[in-house]
């Protein structure tokens, strides 16, 4: 995820600057930079790749100043690159900017400075428009030149900019993106994120969305929307650093489970109109194309798959397509029936997947249309794709992985809805109701969250087990295997998927008094055979933890413990499915004193086969 470091003060605004940077390693970053004021005019520099890149181009003593901004990118629009990179500059750098988030409109203003000023763009970002807009208000007054680029601009944004004629300040503004500024004697800062400035204050002011703030080395000024200033009481941090890059939680899965109502909210609605309709930039099929395909191929690895088992029936359902799936390194080696009619879809956060991208390669040799939905944007899947659909999910970095598999599921129902209705299979009711159920989701996945003290006292009851099964029917049996997948990754306890209705021919043989069962029955029109098959396991004394849609208490019966998901269609609830299994596999490990964050012999990104 982008982060933000602006210093005012006395002197050596880079070493700030870049010591700041450094703190926001640990979220990712793509490329970095820095702009300074110097002798009238400002100098940016900037780097794709790490932050000692940037150190090696930033080295010679005249590159320093009392003022400054600086970045580091996660890339949304335009894949990494040098020019990419931040800080952006107007067409005669007199103003650069850093900025967080997306600015929805950019398209509208860039053709409108274009149109009007004559305006060349040197990035294929968002970001650059707010530099130029900044530059055009510009009359001898920072504050105000953005507080007028702010009005015409729609999207989420921290913006932090400084102007040549003004080398004594920044002037900084947030909407729905974090800003913060850091409180120094004789010097200020702003950043994005608390952990930027720890080694230099323990004081900060929190800025709330719509505010603009204007720091000076000895005084920083919040103004409200209606431009009157605000009096903000300061915050002391007393967490150390360490802590405060987990933003107060203990892990960063802990973290990341919680950033999924926020991830879920980027990747899905941005993408629907106004009118409904599904906007999918950056996939260029077209009508003719969708209609063509007779197949769907869906290959991932891990949990990108388990997104891929859910993905298979939700595309078969809207888009009357047959849709199979594997696993990239089996699809790799057997020769699959893949030619220029399939649609070839590989899923992966990292983009970098070994196999994941061996198999690309072997479906795209084969002639077949490859779509990738990826985390990582300029990764290696998103540059081999013919089209890319990105998850919004932000950086993962627990290597177990959450955010990105709830935001793998909704770009699955995107491009379900999408193929559908560019086909014309899918009914207008069923599609209205479908996109007004996702629609919910963030507010759902915020609710169930509130339970999590409830499931953290299931995992404590039973985190001494040595062997759990995950079952499920219908879409829960994709659920199960990841809710399987993530308990067995961090607690390193022998933990076993299977649909429901296969039990008996097999597996119900392990079943025995105190054999502990996590049965998935969200599925209102399988409900009763879940119940069935529950009844049958726990005839032979297994233990049952259910996950039921409130209101369907039935199941109540036969289980020990259920906890309830909010309503919704049953083709939605795997989203909120796997947030209680999330919390259980997190809690029980956590009982265990397991490393959560990096479990043994596992890697967030497999490079190798
Ligand atoms: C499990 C997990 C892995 C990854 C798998 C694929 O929590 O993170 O199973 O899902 O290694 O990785 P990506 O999605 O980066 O291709």
């Amino acid at each position: 995820m982008c982060g933000i470091v602006g210093y005012v003060g006395a002197d050596h605004a880079k070493e700030k600057i870049i010591d700041g940077l450094k703190r926001l390693e640990y979220r990712g970053y793509d490329s970095a930079g820095i702009a300074l004021p110097i002798d009238g005019k400002i100098q940016i520099r900037k780097h794709v790749g790490e932050i000692r890149n940037l150190e090696k181009i930033i080295g010679e003593p005249e590159f320093d100043s009392a003022v400054g901004i600086g970045h580091t990118r996660w890339a949304t629009h335009g894949a990494p690159s040098d020019l990419n990179s931040h800080p952006h500059g107007n067409s005669d750098n007199s103003i650069a900017i850093v900025h967080n988030g997306i600015i929805e409109n950019y398209q509208e203003i860039k053709e409108w400075l274009a149109r009007d000023y004559g305006v060349t763009f040197k990035s294929e970002t968002d970001s650059e428009v707010i530099a130029h807009l900044i530059g055009i208000f510009y009359d001898g007054d920072l504050l105000e030149a953005v507080n007028k680029a702010v009005a015409e601009m729609r999207g989420a944004y921290a913006v932090c900019a400084i102007a040549a004629a003004e080398p004594d300040k920044i002037v900084a503004v947030r909407k729905d993106a974090p800003l913060v500024a850091g409180v120094g004697k004789g010097f200020n800062f702003i950043a994005s994120d608390i952990p930027a400035l720890l080694k230099y204050v323990r004081q900060v002011y929190l800025i709330e969305n719509n505010e603009t703030v204007v720091l000076t080395k000895d005084d920083i000024v919040i103004y409200n929307e209606e431009g009157r200033k605000v009096r903000r009481d300061v915050f002391n941090v007393t967490w150390d650093a360490d802590a405060a890059e987990k933003e107060g939680y203990e892990h960063f899965m802990l973290k990341e489970i919680h950033e999924q109502p926020k991830g879920i909210y980027e990747t899905l609605t941005r993408r629907i109109n106004d009118d409904g309709s599904i906007r999918l930039d950056g996939i260029s099929m077209t009508k003719e194309d969708i209609e063509n395909f007779n197949k769907v191929y869906i290959v991932a690895c891990g949990t990108a798959y388990h997104a891929g088992l859910v993905g298979k029936l939700v595309i078969e359902k809207m888009a009357h397509v047959p849709v199979e799936i594997d696993v990239a390194s089996e699809f790799r080696y057997r020769d699959p029936f893949v030619d220029e009619n399939t649609l070839f879809i590989a899923i992966s956060q990292s983009g970098e997947t070994l196999d994941t991208l061996a198999a690309l390669r072997e479906a795209k040799r084969k002639g077949a249309r490859v779509l990738s939905v990826v985390n990582v944007v300029g990764s290696s899947v998103a540059r081999e794709s013919d089209d890319v659909f990105y998850t919004w999910a932000g950086p993962e970095i627990a290597v177990a992985s959450t955010k990105a598999y709830t935001t793998q599921l909704i770009c699955m129902y995107l491009l379900g809805l999408y193929m559908g209705k560019t086909k014309g299979t899918i009914e207008d009711d069923y599609y209205d109701k479908v996109l007004s159920d996702l629609k919910a989701l963030p507010d759902k996945v915020e609710l169930l969250l509130k339970k999590e003290d409830e499931i953290a006292e299931i995992a404590r009851k039973y985190h001494r087990r040595e062997q759990v099964f995950f079952i499920g029917r219908g879409l829960d049996s994709g659920v199960s295997y990841e809710g399987s997948l993530k308990l067995k990754e961090i607690s390193y306890i022998n933990s076993f998927a299977i649909a429901a209705g296969e039990l008996k021919h097999g597996t119900i043989a392990l079943m025995e008094e105190e054999t502990l069962v996590f049965a998935l029955a969200t599925q209102d029109f399988l409900y009763e055979k879940m119940v069935s098959n529950v009844e049958e396991i726990r005839a032979r004394g297994a233990r049952i933890i259910s996950v039921a849609k409130e209101g369907r208490t039935e199941i109540e019966k036969v289980t020990d413990e259920v906890i309830y998901i909010p309503d919704c269609i049953d083709e939605v609830s795997p989203v909120l499915a796997v947030i209680p299994l999330q919390l259980f596999a997190y809690y029980v490990a956590r009982e265990r004193g397991c490393n959560i964050d990096k479990p043994k012999n596992l890697a967030k990104s497999v490079t190798v086969e």
